[in-house]
């Protein structure tokens, strides 16, 4: 039986009750979250969003204890009673609400629940998969919903600061138009024009740029978008950005606003200080020293360049690569060689593989000398130089990868993730954050056979560079910016390019014909012609964020309803089919559709 809500009006949040409370009347609504029975007294934990409250019923009425003791877990109740002090030995440190217990008079039960699948409790150790499929369960437990709560603070704080600071919130379009470059785009059939199609945004980039043109001066939204990409635990198909556009800045202006909002959310979420200015390094010497463009700086174990000391060593693997225009180097996994076995050594070759890498060789120095498989390829000069340089002491690891730049910065700069991982090297009470500057303007695509824009092609050439468009497009750095946090891509942007011409320019260089250009980014480039003020701006990841703030392992913790590997939705099983009278008004036939499942 179900009974009404009738007449009963909730008074109390149960968490937020306490000892100050005591002898008041409250009504309190909610999840019962664990019934016990005492020798005929009755205990109910009550559960709503701030917390958890007991029910005590004293065996009095027999209608009441009845009622009470059906109640089963998750069924939604109402209570109406006294908040009064628990006995000396009932109080429970452990609960914010340890000290008192509410006495009641009236029980409603308004719903029942089946047994759920797993239990509701913090930091739930079932598989995600069960969580995902039934999600609403999962969002009762309160380490999720504290997250949510978090996620939504945040949001304020950013709707509160950019409006301080002169931004706008202006929404921008879900349905646009597809346009070549980034990620792989979602797309929408029209049915009022068959054969043409919408793609979801995959960042409100075009648009913002064009409120700049049309005097806004600052924007800020937070933006849902769309790119269907492969996913990790840190990208979703949809996702949200924290998305800002300024007008008449330059990297400096943009950084600045940026840091103080940054600082704010740490202050106010976290109760940290983050010293502001935070460090700035070009993207040279991230990867020359980090092998990444997002590196953790929370521990050491940089890159250590050895083509100079190999490049004409006996050991043909290291000479070519040099010769070849890469290079060799290392990372010293300091003080670890008494954890790191030979078998310890041959599965992070293993993982180096998976970076492309062809080996992964090695020198331990033990307290009984050298031991290492090249060491019969090295001289004695050429080994004593190796330890010198990586200052390897007894007890030191030296790994090493042979190959051209990319892969030796790729495969290095995750092993030495990997390590600091496996070997409990980084301190997780650190929250190091960074801004990379003067990446590359582009990079070529063998895929693609042409450049490609590294941001995206908006981005403005460093000034000085410009010149070396024609000659040497590879080298021409860009007025972009990532901010990253603790190894993480947290968000990123640049200065945008704001004449016509420079903007053709790029997009002849990105190997668009002029009519290609025209068919693709005419809007653009007319509106270019109507006077732009110099702007730019930048992008957060909020989700990406929001999994480093909350400490949590994926972004899917920090998301309601997120999508999984193959990036459907386990709970309503989305996508799905359709009818085919949808298909038809669409104007679609499907091919293949077994091959499709
Ligand atoms: P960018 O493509 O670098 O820049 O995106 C900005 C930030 O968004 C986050 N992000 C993602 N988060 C979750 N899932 C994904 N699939 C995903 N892809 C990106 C990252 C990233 O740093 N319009 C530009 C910004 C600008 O230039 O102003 C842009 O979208 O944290
Ligand atoms: P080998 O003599 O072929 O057994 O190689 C000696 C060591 O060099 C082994 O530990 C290999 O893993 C390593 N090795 C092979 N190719 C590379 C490479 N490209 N970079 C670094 N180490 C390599």
């Amino acid at each position: 039986m179900f009974e009404s809500i009738k007449g009963l009006k909730r008074t109390d949040k149960c968490g937020l009750l306490s000892k100050k409370d005591i002898g008041r009347e409250v009504t309190v609504m909610g999840f019962a979250d664990s019934e016990r029975n005492l020798g005929g007294l009755l205990f109910i934990n009550l559960r709503d969003i701030s917390g958890i409250v007991q029910l005590f019923f004293d065996n009095t009425d027999e209608e009441l204890t009845k009622k009470a003791s059906s109640v089963r877990n998750e069924f939604v109740i109402a209570a109406k009673g006294v908040v009064c002090a628990r006995g000396e030995g009932a109080v429970n440190k452990n609960m914010p609400t340890g000290e008192i217990e509410i006495h009641v008079k009236e029980l409603r039960i308004l719903n029942k629940a089946k047994t759920p699948p797993f239990y509701i409790v913090e930091n739930s150790d079932v598989k995600e998969e069960l969580r995902l499929k039934h999600r609403y369960l999962d969002l009762r437990r309160p380490d999720m919903q504290r997250k949510l709560v978090t996620r939504h603070k945040v949001a304020k704080i950013a709707r509160d600061y950019f409006d301080e600071n002169g931004f706008l919130e202006i929404e921008t379009p879900m349905l646009i138009k597809s346009t070549p470059e980034g990620a792989r785009d979602y797309l929408v059939p029209s049915r009022v024009r068959n054969g043409s199609f919408y793609a979801l945004p995959q960042s409100p980039q075009l648009y913002k740029q064009l409120l700049m043109l049309s005097g806004m001066d600052r924007y800020f939204q937070i933006a849902r978008c769309f790119r269907d990409e492969d996913l990790r635990a840190d990208r979703q198909p949809e996702f949200t950005q924290i998305d800002i556009e300024m007008s008449f800045v330059e990297i400096d202006d943009v950084i600045e606003v940026n840091e103080r909002f940054i600082a704010k959310v740490f202050k106010e979420i976290l109760d940290v200080e983050v010293k502001t200015p935070f460090l700035r390094m070009p993207y040279q010497e991230a990867m020359d020293r980090f092998g990444s463009d997002k590196p953790d700086t929370r521990f050491d174990m940089e890159l250590i360049d050895l083509s100079d000391i190999v490049k004409t060593c006996g050991f043909k693997v290291f000479t070519d690569a040099v010769a070849n225009g890469g290079s060799v180097r290392c990372i010293n996994a300091k003080n670890l060689g008494d954890k790191i076995s030979r078998k310890n050594i041959d599965a992070l070759g293993e993982f180096a593989k998976t970076y492309k890498a062809k080996g992964l060789a090695w020198v331990k120095n033990n307290a009984d000398g050298i031991q290492s498989p090249i060491a019969k390829f090295l001289s004695e000069e050429e080994m004593a130089k190796i330890i010198e340089k990586t200052n390897c002491e007894v007890n030191d690891v030296l790994l090493f990868v042979a190959d051209k730049n990319s892969v030796v910065y790729d495969t290095l700069g995750a092993l030495r993730c990997e390590i600091a991982k496996k070997y409990d090297l980084i301190d997780n009470t650190k929250f190091n954050l960074l801004w990379v500057t003067d990446f590359p303007l582009l990079e070529y695509s063998e895929e693609d056979e042409r450049y490609v824009a590294k941001h995206h092609p908006f981005t403005a050439p460093n000034d000085e560079d410009l010149e070396l468009l024609d000659t040497h497009p590879e080298n021409v750095r860009a007025k972009a910016y990532d901010i990253i946090l603790n190894g993480v891509e947290l968000g990123g942007g640049s200065i945008r390019i704001y004449n016509s011409e420079l903007q053709a320019k790029m997009f002849e260089v990105l190997g668009f014909t002029k009519e290609e250009a025209m068919e693709k980014f005419g809007f653009l480039l007319e509106a270019f012609e109507y006077g732009v003020p110099p702007h730019g701006g930048m992008a957060y990841g909020f989700d990406r964020f929001m999994m480093l703030l909350t400490g949590s392992e994926s972004i899917r913790d920090v998301i309601a309803f997120p999508k999984v590997q193959n990036a459907s939705e386990l709970m309503t099983n989305a996508p799905g089919t359709v009818d085919k009278k949808q298909l038809d008004e669409l104007g679609i036939e499907l091919i293949k559709k077994e091959d499709n499942e």
